[in-house]
C-alpha cells in the first residue's frame, strides 16, 4: 500500500531521523480563481497524494512511520471544490499509518521533532511552515532543563529524494513511455495539419487537444510554437505569429501525465518542404542529435555528451560557413554560443528539467540505466546576426527525443514522431 519509493526512503533515512515533507498549496491566479492544482513533486513521488494543504511525517524507526496530515472531509466544501480524501481516506486510500486534520499539525509538531537527532525538511520553499518549524525548535531549546530533545541537525531531503528520483523504476518508465507516446501523436497531428496562413496558437491548440484526449493533465511546460524567426527566441511562448511559406516552424511540447513529463521538439517547413538552406542546419543539428543519442550509455557523463554535440556543431557551422577559424579555437573561445547556447539536454521525470545532481564537486555525472534524459540540440541564427550567409538568416531548429539510458544502449521514448528531413516531408504530404 505504501509506494515502494517511501519504503526505500525510510531506508535510506539516518538512524534517530523524522522528515517532514510538505505538498504544494492552491496558487491563486487572479481575485478569487486559483492555477488548477499540481502538486509538490517530491510530496507526489512520495505519497501519492494529489490534494492541496497536506504534509507527510515520516520516522523510519517508531511506530507509526507514515502519518499524513490532510485536510479534512467537509461536506460544504466538497459541494464546491470536489471530493477530498480525508483523513479516513489517507490511510485506506493511500497508506498512511496515522492521518489527522492539517489543523493539528502545529500543536503534535514537538512530539514528532523530540528525540529524533536529524530533521529532514526542506528549508526555503515554504515560508510558513519554515516559520512554524524553527519556532518550535527554538521553543523546545529553550526548556533545556527538561528531557525534551529538538533535533541538532536539519538536512534536505532532496539529498536523499532527488537521487532516488534520478533512476527510474519499471511502473515509472511505463508512465513515461505513455506521457511520450501522447506527446509523439501530438506532434504527428500538427506535422499534418501545417499550413501557411495559420497561426502559431492554433498548433499549440492541436497540440494540447491531444494530450488532454489522450488524459495527460496538461501540459508539462508551456508549449513552445515558433514560426520563422521567432524559433531562434529559446523560451519563445507568445504563440501568436502567423506561420509563413518559407519558414520553419519549432514546436518543442510535452506531455504530464499521471505526474510525469514528456519533452519532444520537432522543427519542420511549414509548406511541406525544406529549402536547401534549412535543410542544410536541418540536417547538421540531426547529426549531432543522432550521434549524442547513441552515445548515451551507462558511464558516458553529461559533459561528454555536450562536448560531443559542441565538436558536431562547430565542424558543420565551418562548413556551412556560419564560423570562421580554427575548430580547436572557436570551441576554447566557445564561439559556437553565438548559435548553440542552451545544453544539450537534462533529465526528465517528474520534472521537466528533472532534480538530481549534474556535478558531484566538479566531476560532471555518469549516466546510468534507469536515467531519462532529453537530447536536444539546436542551432539559433537571429535575423540581425551579422557577418553570416544571408541565407541563413532567421534559421532556428532544435531536435529533441527523450532517451532512457540502458544497459544494452540508449532506448529512445520518443521514435514515434519521425526526425529524418525526408520522413518528415512525406509525413506533411499526407495531409
Ligand atoms: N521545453 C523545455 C526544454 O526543452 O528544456
Ligand atoms: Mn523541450
Ligand atoms: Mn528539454
Amino acid at each position: 500500500m505504501i509506494r515502494p519509493q517511501l519504503e526505500e526512503f525510510m531506508r535510506r533515512m539516518a538512524p534517530k531521523s523524522v522528515a517532514i515533507i510538505p505538498g504544494a498549496h492552491d496558487t491563486r491566479r487572479s481575485n478569487d480563481t486559483h492555477y488548477r492544482f499540481r502538486q509538490d513533486s517530491d510530496f507526489f513521488y512520495l505519497t501519492g497524494f494529489e490534494e492541496p494543504d497536506s504534509i507527510a511525517v515520516i520516522r523510519a524507526e517508531t511506530d507509526p512511520k507514515y502519518t499524513m496530515f490532510v485536510r479534512p472531509r467537509d461536506p460544504e466544501r466538497e459541494i464546491w471544490d470536489g471530493r477530498r480524501a480525508g483523513v479516513e481516506g489517507a490511510k485506506s486510500e493511500f497508506g498512511a499509518h496515522e492521518a489527522f486534520p492539517i489543523a493539528e499539525f502545529g500543536a503534535k509538531l514537538e512530539g514528532y521533532l523530540d528525540g529524533a537527532d536529524v530533521l529532514y525538511y526542506r528549508l526555503g520553499m515554504d515560508r510558513e511552515l519554515d516559520e512554524t518549524i524553527i519556532k518550535e525548535i527554538s521553543r523546545m531549546r529553550g526548556w533545556n532543563r527538561k528531557p525534551i530533545h529538538p533535533p541538532q541537525t536539519i538536512v534536505d531531503p532532496a539529498t536523499i529524494i532527488h537521487e532516488m528520483r534520478v533512476v527510474k523504476s519499471a511502473d515509472e518508465l511505463e508512465i513515461m513511455q505513455t506521457a511520450a507516446d501522447i506527446a509523439a501523436e501530438a506532434h504527428c497531428e500538427a506535422m499534418k495539419a501545417v499550413r501557411p496562413g495559420m497561426r502559431e496558437y492554433q498548433i499549440e491548440a492541436l497540440i494540447e487537444q491531444v494530450f488532454r484526449r489522450h488524459g495527460a493533465a496538461a501540459p508539462a511546460y508551456t508549449s513552445i510554437v515558433g514560426a520563422g524567426a521567432n524559433a531562434t527566441v529559446l523560451h519563445y511562448i507568445n504563440n501568436d505569429g502567423e506561420l509563413r511559406d518559407g519558414d520553419l516552424l519549432l514546436v518543442d511540447a510535452g506531455a504530464e501525465y499521471k505526474g510525469y513529463a514528456s519533452d519532444i521538439t520537432r522543427t519542420y517547413p511549414i509548406n511541406g518542404r525544406f529549402s536547401q538552406a534549412q535543410r542544410e542546419i536541418y540536417d547538421l543539428v540531426l547529426k549531432a542529435q543522432m550521434e549524442c543519442v547513441e552515445m548515451v550509455r551507462p558511464g558516458v557523463t553529461h559533459d561528454q555528451l555536450k562536448q560531443h554535440s559542441i565538436e558536431v556543431l562547430t565542424e558543420g557551422m565551418l562548413e556551412l560557413g556560419l564560423l570562421e577559424g580554427k575548430t580547436e579555437e572557436i570551441i576554447k573561445e566557445k564561439k559556437y554560443e553565438k548559435f548553440y547556447m542552451h545544453g544539450l539536454g537534462h533529465m526528465l521525470g517528474i520534472d521537466v528539467h528533472d532534480v538530481g545532481r549534474y556535478y558531484f564537486g566538479k566531476e560532471s555525472r555518469a549516466l546510468e540505466p534507469g536515467v531519462v534524459m532529453t537530447v536536444e540540440p539546436g542551432l539559433y541564427i537571429a535575423p540581425d546576426t551579422k557577418d553570416v550567409p544571408e541565407k541563413y538568416l532567421g534559421i532556428g531548429v532544435r531536435i529533441e527525443d527523450d532517451v532512457l539510458c540502458t544497459n544494452n544502449g540508449p532506448r529512445v521514448l520518443t521514435t514515434k514522431v519521425p526526425k529524418q528531413a525526408q520522413e518528415i516531408e512525406d509525413l506533411i504530404s499526407r495531409r
